[in-house]
């Protein structure tokens, strides 16, 4: 699969996140600042995507619809701008289940067993022998989304590969039926900023697993995790020697504070010893209150005014309806089925 790092001709852009929490410090550095970078050069879309939220969580469905405005609004508090992006609602794009439907006659159940994104989902979901059918071919309907936008650059973690993958594999299928070019294949932009780690240093920060700093944390939430975290458990004294691998003070660190050779000194100071994590965490913990207390306050003006939130969300439907429609009535064609 080609990936891109960096992009100078125009290009349409889809993004997109599952609604199931709202977002935080690892959307921050992964995505959403590259999407704020990108938006003013490219013509970007960024899909909430509540009905993909729902194929884990259809027996608790108020996970994904009480957090569809959390993520409009952390959007929205970091610079995404409706102005530039478009920013619009699965559920409310019934193309995209329509062509989920037709691209579905397209990929087998062997096929979807092998996307090895899903099968890790699978696997630390727990969901026994009763997979939902949705979450197997979750794919197939994010293929749609791609598709459907005529995404040619798809920015994502390593993590969603598989589905871009996939996408190219139906776009491919549905043009060798049509002998002709009627859908494109997209690129991944993977983003170059590492994976921020959980608080505990174990795990990717993640918002199903409850170890993520949320862009909307509070003063004192953000005060707690930062004096949570994990540092070097052999570094009992301000005296010892510290290490820096594994240590997540200094992770945030490096992704977060601005003065690079400051934060260079400090690794310098912590490992030939003389430095305590009580020190660190606190550099660590002002740098990052200072980044979020805008957000956090932005972003509760816009949960302030939901019915704003909703405009933004249906205006920004109303614009990608018009062009996923066309996608479909081109795709029904391809099947011979545009009688009226
Ligand atoms: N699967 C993506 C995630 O879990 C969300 C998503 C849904 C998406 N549709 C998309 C991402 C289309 C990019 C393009 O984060």
């Amino acid at each position: 699969m080609q990936t891109t790092q960096t992009e100078t001709q125009s290009e349409t852009i889809l993004t997109g996140d599952r609604a199931t929490g709202p977002l935080h410090l690892g959307h921050y550095v992964g995505s959403l600042q590259q999407r704020v970078a990108l938006q003013s050069i490219h013509q970007q879309t960024i899909l909430v995507a509540d009905m993909q939220g729902l194929t884990d969580n259809a027996h608790q469905p108020e996970k994904v619809s009480s957090n569809i405005l959390n993520v409009v609004a952390d959007y929205l508090a970091v610079g995404i701008d409706p102005q530039q992006t478009t920013i619009c609602l699965q559920s409310q794009l019934p193309a995209l289940a329509e062509l989920t439907m037709y691209y579905s006659n397209l990929v087998s159940i062997a096929r979807l067993e092998r996307n090895p994104t899903v099968k890790n989902e699978i696997h630390s979901k727990g969901f026994g022998r009763s997979i939902p059918a949705g979450f197997l071919t979750y794919p197939i309907s994010q293929a749609a989304d791609i598709s459907a936008f005529r995404a040619t650059l798809v920015p994502v973690g390593d993590d969603q590969l598989p589905m871009l993958e996939q996408t190219n594999e139906i776009v491919r299928k549905i043009n060798s039926l049509a002998g002709g070019e009627v859908l494109l294949e997209c690129r991944a932009l993977l983003s170059n900023a590492p994976r921020l780690p959980s608080t505990d240093g174990k795990n990717k920060m993640s918002k199903s697993m409850g170890n993520a700093i949320n862009l909307g944390a509070s003063e004192q939430e953000l005060r707690a995790a930062v004096k949570s975290m994990y540092t070097d458990p052999n570094h009992l004294r301000v005296d010892d020697l510290g290490q820096i691998e594994g240590n997540v003070v200094f992770t945030y660190l490096d992704a977060f504070h601005p003065d690079h050779a400051y934060v260079a000194q400090l690794k310098e100071q912590y490992q030939r010893g003389g430095l305590g994590d009580g020190t660190t965490k606190k550099i660590l913990e002002e740098c990052l209150q200072e980044l979020l207390k805008p957000i956090r306050e932005r972003r509760q003006r816009y949960l302030d005014d939901k019915a704003q939130l909703i405009e933004i969300l249906r205006l920004g439907s109303q614009i990608a309806q018009d062009k996923t429609e066309q996608v479909l009535i081109d795709v029904r064609g391809v099947f011979g089925l545009n009688l009226f």
